[in-house]
Order: C-alpha cells, then structure tokens, then sequence
C-alpha cells in the first residue's frame, strides 16, 4: 500500500501538463475556434463559423459583469492571492454555508479534475455514467485510477441503480452529472438526494452542476443540502454556461471544510483577477440571470420543435445543448452544417449518429434549424 502511494506521487507534473493540454486542445479543435484575420500580432480573430460544439453562451456576460471586468483593469498587475475571499463569501451567503464550504477554482474544470487527481491518488475505482463528462474521470485514469462507467438508460438519463451496484469497497468517487453532458437529461432533486445521501455513506459522491442554474426552480433540484447537512459529497458549479463568463474561467466547489482543504493543496494555478470581479458582479444581477436563463430556454424550445417536427429522437435536454439522434453518422450532419457555417463538435463513441447541439443565439438557432431542414429534406422516410 505504501509502496502504491509512492508509485502514484511519482507521475510527472509534466504528464499531467501535457494530457491537460491535450484535453483542451481537443475541446478547441472541437470547438472550431477562430481564424486569424489578419495574421499580426494582435490582429482581430474572426470567427470560422458559429461556434456550437462548446457549450458556451454567445449572449456573453451581463453589463454588470462587462463594467466590473473593464474597472479591473486597474487591479490586474496584481496576483489575485486572497482576492476570491469576496466571491467564497457571496456564494457561501447565497448557499446557507460557511465560506470554508466554498472552494473557488479556475472554471469548475479546475474543481473536477482537482477531485479526478486527489481521489485518484487512491487508486481504487471511480464510478460515473457512459456517456457523461469525463473530465473528472479521465484525469483520474491517468494516474492509475480504475473507470466503472455504466450505461445511460434509455431515456439518456443516469441509470442510479445499476450505478449503485456498480461501487466496491475501494470506490473513491461516484460522479453524477445533472443534467448530465452530452445528453442535457436531469434527475429530479426528489429522486437525486435520497439516492446521494444514501450513496454517500458509502464514498464520496461529486455531483456537476454546471448547468443546473439553468432551471428556475435549481433549489428543487440541487445537491447542496447534503453538503449542509455534513454529508461527504462535492457539488461543483460554474460562471461559464449560465453567467457566459467560460473565458475568465471562474468555477466553484462546494464541500466539507477539510474536503475543501485538501483539494487545494494541489491547486496549480492562481485565480484570474478580472475573473473574480466579474463574477461577484455577475452573481448579484438575478435579473439579468433570469434574462439569460430565457434567452436559452428560447433556443432550446426552438430547436426542439424542428427535431420534433422531423420526427426524430431526441433527449429531453435541461442544458443550453440538446442532443438528437441524426439516423445516420453525426460526422456526416457536422460535415454537412460547417459547410452552411456552424461548427458543430466531435460524436459520442457509444452515440455514433446522435449530435449535440451547443445553442447559438436564437436567430443563429433559427438559421440553423433552416440549414437543418435543409439537410434532412428528402432524408428521411
Ligand atoms: C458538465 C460540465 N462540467 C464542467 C464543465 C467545465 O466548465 P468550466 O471549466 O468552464 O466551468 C463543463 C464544460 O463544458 C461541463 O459540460
């Protein structure tokens, strides 16, 4: 045992460095990311198309945020060592927690992936869902970590009691995903806690909100009370979907004080500074939040009603992304919509014809279903 210990701490910095640039290298090249328009440092970069295969919210941030990153410019010679204490503080008042509950990360990839490294070290299993966000998990992996992932079912929703049956002894983390990623499928918070809580007595349970503050009602839904209640269970969240903030990378994690604590031993970086102002402001703007909550809610509906329309399946999505199954290879309807300008991401191993869609504005979802319309006219029997 001790003899694995030291095994573990011996992986490299640099193979974690890599296999993080690795990972965010695919998400860029997933992404589409932008071109060059002019080719001078500093020139302005264009997009290659309409970027729909990250997830991210092309409204971008409220005004209160634009003012407060704009103001920090002032600021941003400095390290922001400490300066997340205003943010821990507000989410803390926001959540009923104490802001030693609150651990702020560089988005909550940072978070998930600092659990995926410290349970990891374990080195005994992780149980999550297949198909679901696997950043936790493939960090985990990496440092000798074993996977147990366990099929959607077939609704596209967590199966939580093949999950359950999936945990052994050595178990060190249980991942659930809601609403999950790719799929945009929510367990209710009436069905979530008790299975969480009663899961958590057995290992540590991560629950990924990232796109939970989606929905009006995310008190019905979330986990957080178990964390106030003093179960072991990690809620993360983030300022990239809802708050359209992803670029200044601001997350959190919500925990027990100690798990808190011994996650940020083996935090890498420091805080974005111009990031954290944003986020304070954008936080107390629940006006604009409901706003952007709309706004999404628009796309979606939208963009479900053309698939429901075409008769095809789809998830019932939760997220601002929805997931639909194309009858034929997913690359072949990627393919076919960055001809018509929208970048669409990579398909899903297990979901080879399902695409996911990441929602644009909703005049660029209403250009989209046309193109869309368009590709399947004559498709489809
Ligand atoms: C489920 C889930 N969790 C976490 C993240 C990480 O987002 P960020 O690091 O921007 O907070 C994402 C990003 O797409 C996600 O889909």
């Amino acid at each position: 045992m001790a003899g694995e210990r030291g095994m573990t701490t011996q992986v490299s910095r640099r193979t974690l460095l890599r296999a993080s640039s690795i990972a965010l290298t695919g998400t860029l090249l997933a992404a589409g990311g932008t071109v060059r328009a002019g080719g001078h440092d500093g020139a302005a970069r264009r997009p290659a198309g309409v970027r729909m295969a990250a997830n991210e919210n092309p409204y971008g941030p409220s005004a209160a945020a634009r003012a407060a990153i704009r103001d920090s410019v002032e600021d941003i010679w400095q390290y922001a060592f400490g300066q997340e204490q205003a943010l821990r503080r507000l989410i803390a008042e926001a959540e009923d927690l104490s802001p030693e509950h609150v651990l702020i990360t560089a988005g909550s990839a940072e978070a998930i992936q600092l659990a995926g490294l410290v349970y990891g070290l374990e080195r005994g299993t992780m149980v999550t869902a297949r198909t679901t966000f696997t950043l936790t998990t493939d960090y985990a992996q990496m440092i000798g970590c074993k996977v147990v992932s366990v099929p959607l079912d077939d609704t596209l929703t967590h199966d939580l009691p093949a999950m359950a049956a999936a945990i052994t002894p050595d178990t060190s983390l249980f991942y659930v995903c809601n609403p999950n990623n790719p799929t945009g499928t929510m367990v209710p918070g009436s069905e979530l806690l008790p299975f969480v809580s009663e899961v958590a007595r057995r290992t540590t349970v991560l629950v990924d909100e990232a796109y939970l503050d989606l929905e009006d009602d995310m008190a019905a839904h979330t986990a957080v009370p178990l964390v106030a209640a003093g179960e072991d269970v990690i809620v993360t969240r983030t300022f990239s979907k809802l708050h359209a903030l992803a670029g200044l990378r601001i997350g959190y994690a919500l925990a027990q004080p100690e798990v808190v604590a011994r996650l940020e031993n083996f935090r890498m970086g420091v805080l974005n500074l111009a990031g954290l102002r944003a986020a304070e402001a954008s936080l107390q703007d629940r006006e604009w939040q409901q706003l952007s909550r709309n706004r999404i809610r628009t796309a979606r509906e939208l963009t479900n009603s053309w698939i429901d329309e075409l008769g095809l399946r789809r998830a019932a999505s939760h997220g601002n992304f929805v997931f639909f199954d194309t009858r034929a290879p997913a690359a072949d309807f990627a393919a076919a919509m960055r001809e018509r300008g929208f970048l669409l991401g990579r398909p899903y191993a297990d979901y080879p014809e399902w695409s996911r869609i990441s929602l644009g504005t909703v005049d660029q979802m209403r250009a989209f279903a046309d193109a869309a319309r368009g590709y399947f006219a004559g498709k489809l029997g």
